[in-house]
């Protein structure tokens, strides 16, 4: 096997967005909770694609700032003179012998797997070009083919006939093709156009002219290349992402009651007959194993579920392991730290943070659990608080296996309950509860013989 030749590529992220009317420059819009230019940054790093040079200019401090610590190389382009000019800053860093990919900021779709087409087409020395055919191709650059329906070169909008305005197959922007060659065209490239700018796209006919081989690839799915420039575009970008990440765990066998009240915002692991319920939002790394079952309108980050775990509705579960079988929800919450052991329940209105809940106990509604350690099939009654926190530091409880802890039971940390004992309703414990027999720490109840409720006062 031939040596694989180094590839860098060249993101664009140097525009200003006004459209977007922010603060925050067009590259660093959230998509999915990340950046947009995270989202291309990915795609080329799964190329296995070393040090991209990202061209920042407009809010470059903040897209810097944000690229801070990263294997990534930057490049200032000043004025925004045109896609030519802005790979031009980027080249001079680059060796002759790799191949340049150009990327752009604002295109956060693009698939690594395209580009992995693309750029073994520019593996021999070849210009290649990612084009898309579109409906609407207002906007956009067209590409011209000449009358044997060899592609010849590159028209914006701007400076097109109305003939050429009439093709669809339409310049993605995206290109792949050795740095020797590109900067020899860059360097030759005016601003003899329309807006006055150094195009990129007129490489294309530089290398025709040269009679560099020219390859055109097309992209299957338009999706991938759609560009962002407004909030509207935004929205609709974050809508196809989730759809596209939607469709893969369909692929993958998990049941979607509607692909399109999903939202994934992370990466997502799910075995087969995984069964999530709509207006579900996943974040972070969420596991869902064999059989798992996800209920409406919860919303999960960074969480483990084990096989035929059930999340029941408007559950909030971050930072949590759900052990095999168990039952959570409706409406609880589990925190950081929470890791609940199989067959264990968390019922409506709990909340659990930092606390190992043993296998097969049971806290079912409006309690909280934190900072302690469950053992096996205890009981925890209703209204049930782990007094955790002193005002100062956190504290820890520990309930022994089997315990059965009465309604409203206030456990005033550090205290520990032993196995098999019982705490009486409404107790307040300050100290450990003997294993085996019944605690109670609550006043007596007395009834006062003959007592008279008051009567009103007459005027
Ligand atoms: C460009 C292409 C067009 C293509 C379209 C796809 C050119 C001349 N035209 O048009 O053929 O169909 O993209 O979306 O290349 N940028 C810089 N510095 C600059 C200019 C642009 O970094 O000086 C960045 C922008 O931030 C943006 C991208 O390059 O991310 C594209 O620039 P833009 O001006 O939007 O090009 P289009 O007119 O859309
Ligand atoms: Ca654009």
């Amino acid at each position: 096997m031939s040596e694989q030749p180094l590839i860098v590529p060249v993101i664009l992220a140097a525009g200003q967005g006004k459209r977007m009317r922010s603060s925050v420059p067009k590259v660093l819009q959230p998509l999915a909770e990340a950046p947009l230019l995270d989202h291309v940054l990915a795609a080329a790093e799964g190329l296995g694609a070393v040090s991209p040079v990202v061209v920042v200019g407009h809010g470059g401090e903040q897209v810097e700032a944000h690229l801070a610590g990263r294997d990534v190389r930057i490049a200032l382009q000043d004025r925004q003179l045109g896609t030519g000019h802005a790979v031009a800053q980027a080249l001079p860093r680059i060796e002759d012998e790799a191949i340049v990919l150009v990327l752009y900021g604002d295109v956060p779709l693009i698939a690594t797997d395209t580009l992995r087409q693309l750029t073994a087409h520019a593996s021999d020395g070849a210009l290649a070009w990612l084009t898309v055919h579109v409906e609407d191709p207002h906007g956009l650059g067209r590409i011209l083919r000449d009358d044997g329906g060899a592609v010849i070169g590159i028209v914006e909008e701007r400076d097109a006939t109305p003939v050429q305005r009439g093709l669809r197959e339409v310049n993605t922007g995206i290109l792949a093709v050795h740095c020797a060659a590109l900067k020899r065209w860059v360097a030759a490239l005016d601003c003899d156009n329309a807006q006055g700018e150094y195009y990129l796209t007129d490489c294309l006919a530089m290398a025709v002219a040269e009679g560099v081989p020219v390859r055109v690839h097309r992209c299957e799915d338009p999706r991938e290349v759609l560009g962002i420039n407004d909030r509207s575009q935004l929205a609709e970008a974050e809508r196809t992402l989730n759809r596209m990440r939607a469709d893969r765990l369909l692929a993958q066998g998990v049941m979607l009651r509607d692909p399109a009240r999903l939202d994934i915002r992370g990466r997502v692991e799910a075995g087969r007959d995984v069964e999530i319920d709509v207006g579900v939002i996943l974040k972070g790394r969420v596991v869902l194993a064999e059989g798992c079952y996800v209920g409406p309108y919860s919303v999960l980050s960074d969480c483990t579920l084990a096989a035929g775990a059930r999340i029941e509705a408007h559950s909030v579960i971050d930072g949590a392991e759900v052990g095999a079988g168990c039952a959570v929800g409706p409406f609880a919450r589990l925190r950081s730290g929470a890791r609940l052991a199989e067959t264990s329940r968390v019922g409506n209105f709990v909340e659990v943070k930092n606390a190992a809940i043993g296998i097969g106990s049971k806290v079912n509604h409006l309690s909280y659990i934190g900072d302690a350690t469950l053992g096996e099939d205890v009981n925890v009654g209703a209204g049930t608080i782990t007094c955790n926190y002193d005002g100062a530091n956190k504290h820890h409880t520990r309930i022994g296996d089997r315990a059965f802890i009465g309604s409203n039971a206030a456990l005033v940390a550090p205290v520990e309950v032993g196995d098999g004992a019982t705490v009486g309703a409404g107790s307040v414990l300050t100290r450990s509860a003997p294993p085996g027999e019944l605690t109670l720490a609550r006043a007596r109840q007395t009834t006062i013989q003959g007592w008279q409720r008051p009567v009103k006062r007459k005027e």
